[in-house]
């Protein structure tokens, strides 16, 4: 139980953040975004999300990036949010963007997962409560459903759209392949899709070579990269061993596996990249990723306040060589 008197910092808007357009909207979207999908759950002490979240608004943090099964357990993170909401930030509301999103498993049965109408309709109800809102600013199919019909899903968001529960839809992780017509579906309703949330990092380039990018600024929408830090890898975190507090040993999603002796020898090389930056190596990952007009905003996220402030540093300088581009490049092996 929180008993709050949280005021926001006055000069939230003049600290350093900067936003840029999503798509051809008019929605403004900080830089940099915070994620909920670890740390925030009913397993984190509710103190320390609080702390990340009001930190995060003070520092003009002003976009919130949830799912229905965010936690652990599932709900839970935006449980958390919810209680958030209703002790330090209900007069905050209108200056909040918040999304969720329904496509992974959240509940038994044969309506609980993937992209039915009857699933993301339940989902998002389920999450307003949640969360103690009455709407959402965004709300996501979290990924394709091979089986349903595209046209169901999407008909559920146009639908969720004008039902006023959202104020914009968007996609997630879908396949280069249906974009064409996810975007032109959407747009034909007059509900165009306002963000594409999509995998985004140094080590993984594949907005890029399978022209999601491309596609999701020819078709007027935004792009949001998720896990800009490869969940912690492209930070100093694993430099020097796997720390027992970090997600690496905590959680399966990030397979520790990865942290051979070569691998960890690449991240040195990146991490003295960034330091000729003057950098460090997370706030080299995130500039790069906001390196061009192509992603209108990076959603990180942090297990402490001290890392958000590393990572919003990254938004004072996100222009690069071409000499720093190749570096980059050729030490991940591209
Ligand atoms: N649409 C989708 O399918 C999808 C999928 C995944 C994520 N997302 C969204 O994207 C958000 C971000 O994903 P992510 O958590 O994987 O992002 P990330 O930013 O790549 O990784 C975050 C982790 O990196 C570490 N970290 C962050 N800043 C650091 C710093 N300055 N120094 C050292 N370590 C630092 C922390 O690890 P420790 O916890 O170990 O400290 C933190 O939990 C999620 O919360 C979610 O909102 C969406």
């Amino acid at each position: 139980m929180i008993n709050s008197v949280y005021s926001a910092v006055q000069d939230r808007y003049d600290c350093g953040m900067k936003y840029r357009r999503c798509g051809r909207s008019g929605i403004l979207l900080p830089e940099i975004s915070l994620g909920l999908w670890h740390n925030f759950g009913d397993q984190a002490p509710l103190s320390r999300s609080r702390d990340m979240i009001l930190h995060a608004f003070d520092k003009g943090i002003c976009h919130f990036d949830l799912a229905n099964n965010y936690g652990p357990s599932y709900g839970s993170a935006e449980a958390t949010f919810g209680q958030i909401m209703k002790s330090d930030m209900r007069p905050y509301r209108d200056e909040m963007f918040i999304s969720t999103k329904a496509g992974y498993d959240m509940w038994p049965g044969p309506y609980g997962n993937w992209g039915s109408r009857k699933y993301l309709f339940s989902s998002l109800d389920q999450s307003l409560k949640r969360m103690n809102l009455d709407y959402v600013d965004i709300f996501y199919t979290h990924r394709f459903d091979p089986v349903t019909p595209v046209e169901e899903t999407l008909q559920a968001l146009v639908d969720i759209a004008r039902s006023g529960k959202a104020l914009y839809v968007g996609i997630s992780n879908y396949p280069c392949e249906i974009l064409d017509h996810a975007y032109d579906y959407l747009a034909s309703r007059d509900v165009p899709c306002l963000l594409y949330q999509g995998k985004y990092n140094i080590l993984n380039r594949e907005p890029e070579t399978r022209s999601i990018l491309a596609k999701a600024k020819e078709k007027g929408s935004g792009f949001i990269s998720f896990s800009p830090l490869a969940q912690g890898l492209l930070t100093d975190r694993y430099l020097g061993g796997i720390p027992s507090d970090s997600r690496a040993a905590r959680n399966a999603s990030l397979d520790k596996g990865i942290l051979t002796p070569e691998f960890v020898d690449r991240l040195r090389r990146l991490n003295g990249v960034a330091a000729s930056r003057g950098q460090s190596l997370a706030q080299m990952a995130l500039a790069w990723n906001l390196k061009d007009d192509l992603v209108t905003s990076v959603i990180i996220g942090a297990s402490s306040t001290a890392q958000i402030d590393d990572n919003l540093n990254a938004v004072r300088n996100t222009a690069f060589t071409k000499e720093e581009l190749d570096l980059i490049n050729q030490i991940i092996g591209i």
